[in-house]
């Protein structure tokens, strides 16, 4: 490690990882932490360069936020596909229709960001919804729009059809078999699993939520419904307490990045994220009043 370390100096680099990275590069991290908290750091930091290790639309937002540092994204392929479901051009007629604000979740593209109001995350959806004057067009991800819709009754929301694979692949009967292995251990799940696991989770939260639920839970024993990675940063914050990942519960697209893609990227210095002024000056707006808005 210590090229990688030696190639940091030199460039002063920083290296963000989301939860859902793998091991070896939540371990080389400067910081690990949700979309919220990346966004934060990536807006604080004062190095030239940020080595984004998570999926294309955080990696986009971390340029959106800094226009003038150069962004690497070790892995170009590492695309969420919940974020490819939803495009700025039929958002634009949809928004023709209604003439509601539009909120879009940060696994969005950038052109989206673009032509929304306001961003968020897991971690605020709700405080950002409620936070609208009047109806919301809410994208992509129409469980965690329904668990929003749990919490605002006062406005129309009308949602996407979007969706993240790997959520909905985590199934309530995965679940309810590990309860019945550990009766002991409480439910976490994220808000974009379905609305029958929701139903049942003793906590529902971002993935930075989910640590910090966790460690400041009396209970030992935790079954993890979000993608397994976040296992591997709970046991190491917390290692007197047993984390249970659901079947299948696994993001292809965040293990695309290996720790030899890490150190190449700063080596070669490419590849970089490269997004059009107009887009980036448009997709800021939404992006920092999310970032204003703070944790939900
Ligand atoms: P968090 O913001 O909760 O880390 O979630 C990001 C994500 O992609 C969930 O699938
Ligand atoms: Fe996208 Fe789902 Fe992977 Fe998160 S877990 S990055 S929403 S595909």
């Amino acid at each position: 490690m210590e090229k990688l370390e030696k190639l940091k100096k030199e460039r002063n680099a920083i290296i963000l990882a989301h939860n859902y990275q793998r091991p070896e590069i939540q371990d080389i991290a400067d910081f690990v932490g949700d979309s919220l908290a990346l966004a934060m750091k990536a807006k604080q930091t004062d190095a030239d360069v940020i080595v984004f290790c998570g999926v294309d639309f955080m990696a986009e937002s971390a340029k959106i936020i800094n226009p003038d540092k150069i962004v690497l994204f070790p892995d170009e392929k590492a695309k969420c596909p919940m974020a490819a479901m939803v495009d700025a051009e039929s958002l634009i007629k949809l928004k023709e229709k209604y003439d509601y604000d539009i909120v879009s979740y940060i696994n969005t593209s950038a052109a989206v960001k673009a032509v929304s109001d306001i961003c968020c995350t897991s971690a605020n959806a709700v405080k950002v919804v409620q936070s609208m004057p009047g109806g919301v067009i809410f994208v992509p991800d129409e469980n965690l729009g329904n668990y929003v819709m749990r919490f605002v009754k006062d406005k129309e929301i009308i949602l996407w059809p979007g969706f993240c694979p790997t959520h909905m692949g985590i199934s309530l009967k995965d679940i309810m078999k590990l309860k019945e292995e550990h009766p002991e251990a409480e439910i976490l799940a994220h808000p974009e699993c379905t609305p029958d696991v929701i139903d049942i989770a003793d906590k529902v939260a971002s993935t930075e939520g989910m640590v910090r639920y966790a460690m400041e839970s009396e209970s030992r024993e935790f079954i993890v419904a979000t993608e397994r990675e976040l296992c591997y940063r709970m046991k190491k914050e917390m290692p007197d307490k047993e984390f249970y990942p659901v079947k299948n519960a696994v993001c292809p697209t965040m293990k695309t990045i290996t720790l030899e893609k890490v150190i190449k990227s700063l080596e070669e210095m490419k590849p970089q994220i490269k997004l059009s002024e107009e887009i980036m000056e448009k997709a800021k707006k939404p992006l920092e009043k999310m970032l204003e808005m703070g944790r939900g």
